[in-house]
């Protein structure tokens, strides 16, 4: 039994058994990771303001997503290369999201065929896209998220370029021969393949990624879906008018855990102005510096439906395989539950922005 009662616990463990250049690639940010950081520190600035003797004997974190219930409002986000952590990979990820009534979103530079991965979740799935300068392979990613089962596609806007991640240069951060972007290869460009020979993902991003998009693609990528499409990578509230204006079912707010433009404001920061200019039109979701229970009641506080975790279940993937991501999303529910029952919330509907203090 891996001893660990918090995440910061699964992350040392994470540290200890995964190579040093593979713990770099998951856990850095871009440049002097200013933005990697403020994600949490931004989370240690807002104050809870608990409300008492509302009754906390049953408390309930369900939440709806979407038209699916959810156990808990906290999903997997899209992370690329779980085989880095475990061999199980996102196979491992899928399962105990599925066992703890959540959702996962596959990314599209995941280590498992989004249709193995698919096969192995229990609960709902979203497919996220990067979208490839070849349209018809990113027609094809598309339709095989919609033959998969796909609940949505979930569009990432902020990589036209990848960030500069300092501590991948440094380590020469390049593929294990057993992991490759498993997605990609039935397409057999060489491209695809070659990633796991050179050290630079950047050239596979810059090669393969199409740096074009504008808000048009958001509107070509409806014409070829009839599944609901959420952008994610949004941190500004006039893209997020935007993003509803060209038919967003949904935004994320993210700057993709500090890994693409360093400077940009933490997410949690960034949340209450977009969920003002949203107006509850389409759900607002929000991902970045997530590792307690707390940060979860938080985001939920300022609009929020639901968050992602990303490097939260890495270091459970990378500690322990399913048991460990399990436990993670375990831990960050009871912590959201006791969060809520000292704040006097007995459902997550009764969490408003009252119950916070911005100081
Ligand atoms: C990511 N993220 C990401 N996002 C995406 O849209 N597609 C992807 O393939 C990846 N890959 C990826 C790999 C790794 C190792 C990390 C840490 C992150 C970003 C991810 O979806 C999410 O925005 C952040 O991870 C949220 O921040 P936290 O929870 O890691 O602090």
């Amino acid at each position: 039994m891996i001893r660990a009662v918090n995440v910061f616990d699964f992350e040392a463990i994470a540290r200890e058994r995964m190579t040093p250049s593979s713990f770099d690639y998951y856990a850095g940010g871009a440049e002097d990771e200013v933005t990697l950081s403020e994600n949490r520190d931004a989370f240690r600035r807002i104050a809870l303001l608990p409300r008492v003797l509302v009754g906390a004997d049953r408390v309930q974190t369900a939440v709806e997503v979407l038209g699916v219930s959810l156990a808990c409002p906290v999903g997997l986000a899209p992370t690329a290369l779980n085989k880095l952590a475990h061999a199980d990979g996102e196979l491992a990820a899928a399962r105990a999201a599925g066992k703890a009534g959540t959702l996962m979103c596959c990314s599209t530079a995941s280590s498992t065929s989004l249709e193995d991965v698919a096969a192995a979740a229990g609960g709902p799935l979203w497919f996220q896209l990067y979208v490839y300068r070849d349209r018809e392979v990113t027609r094809d990613l598309v339709r095989r998220a919609e033959l998969a089962r796909c609940k949505a596609i979930v569009l990432t806007v902020d990589t036209p370029r990848l960030g500069r991640r300092e501590r991948d240069a440094r380590s020469g951060f390049s593929l294990p021969p057993d992991v490759s972007i498993s997605n990609l290869e039935r397409y057999g460009t060489p491209e695809a393949l070659r990633w796991a020979q050179t050290s630079s993902f950047t050239e596979y991003v810059h090669k393969l990624f199409d740096p074009t998009l504008t808000w048009e693609s958001v509107a070509w990528l409806k014409s070829i879906t009839s599944l609901p499409l959420l952008i994610k990578g949004i941190l500004s509230a006039d893209d997020a008018a935007l993003a509803i204006d060209h038919g967003a079912s949904g935004i994320v707010v993210s700057n993709h855990g500090g890994r693409q433009l360093d400077g940009a404001m933490a997410t949690i920061d960034a949340l209450p102005a977009i969920t003002a200019r949203v107006a509850g039109r389409v759900p607002v979701f929000l991902d970045g510096g997530i590792r307690r229970g707390t940060d979860v009641f938080k985001a939920l506080a300022l609009g929020a439906r639901a968050v992602f975790i990303g490097r939260a279940y890495l270091w459970g993937l990378a500690a322990d395989g399913e048991a460990g991501v399990t436990r993670v999303l375990e831990m960050l529910r009871a912590e959201l539950e006791l969060t809520m029952a000292l704040s006097g919330c007995q459902t997550v509907a009764a969490i408003t922005p009252a119950h916070v203090s911005l100081r």
